[in-house]
């Protein structure tokens, strides 16, 4: 498969998940593990640009793949989590990033959420409670929701709807 832009070769048992063969096998520990039963969120990355909990996927699955771990992101909404307070012990954080940035392509390719109300023409803009409910499925302990929500909506706000859903590929 290949990791942040590197093609990567490993001989695993079939057992294994993506979450350890990234943690133990590559070294790449800032894929979090934290319920390691998919209810969390923490260990959040992208496959092929979609967010999936590595968790519960088996590293197999993931053969010739593009798997993009927060190592691997350079992006506004990492800046906007620090200005915006976005988190406190920082546990969840890679896997918040790693959501929201799967999240807002998700939005710009005009995927509905269940708070959307128009489902045939999809969010009419990202409300606070749109970006909530689209990140529902990343926990975090310490409560930080209104500093993650506020860079989230700060992010595309700089980037205008038309900017996220110009970035969905
Ligand atoms: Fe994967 Fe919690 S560690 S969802
Ligand atoms: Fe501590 Fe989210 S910042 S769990």
């Amino acid at each position: 498969m290949r990791v942040n832009g590197v093609d990567t070769v490993l001989a695993l048992e079939p057992r294994v998940s993506l979450l350890d063969a990234l943690r133990d096998r590559l070294g790449m520990t800032g894929t979090k593990k934290g319920c390691d039963q998919g209810a969390c969120g923490a260990c959040t990355v992208l496959v092929d640009g979609t967010r999936i909990v590595a968790c519960l996927t088996l590293a197999v699955q993931c053969e010739g793949r593009e798997i993009t771990t927060v190592e691997g992101i350079d992006h506004p909404l990492q800046r906007a989590f620090v200005a915006h307070d976005g988190f406190q012990c920082g546990y969840c954080t890679p896997g918040q990033l790693c959501s929201a940035l799967g999240m807002l392509q998700e939005y710009g390719a005009g995927a509905p959420s269940v708070v959307t109300e128009d489902l045939a023409h999809g969010p009419a803009a990202l409300s606070d409670e749109e970006i909530r409910e689209r990140m529902s499925g990343n926990l975090c302990r310490c409560g930080a929701y209104n500093g993650i929500v506020a860079a989230i909506r700060d992010v595309a706000e700089q980037s205008g709807a038309e900017g996220v859903r110009g970035r969905s590929a």
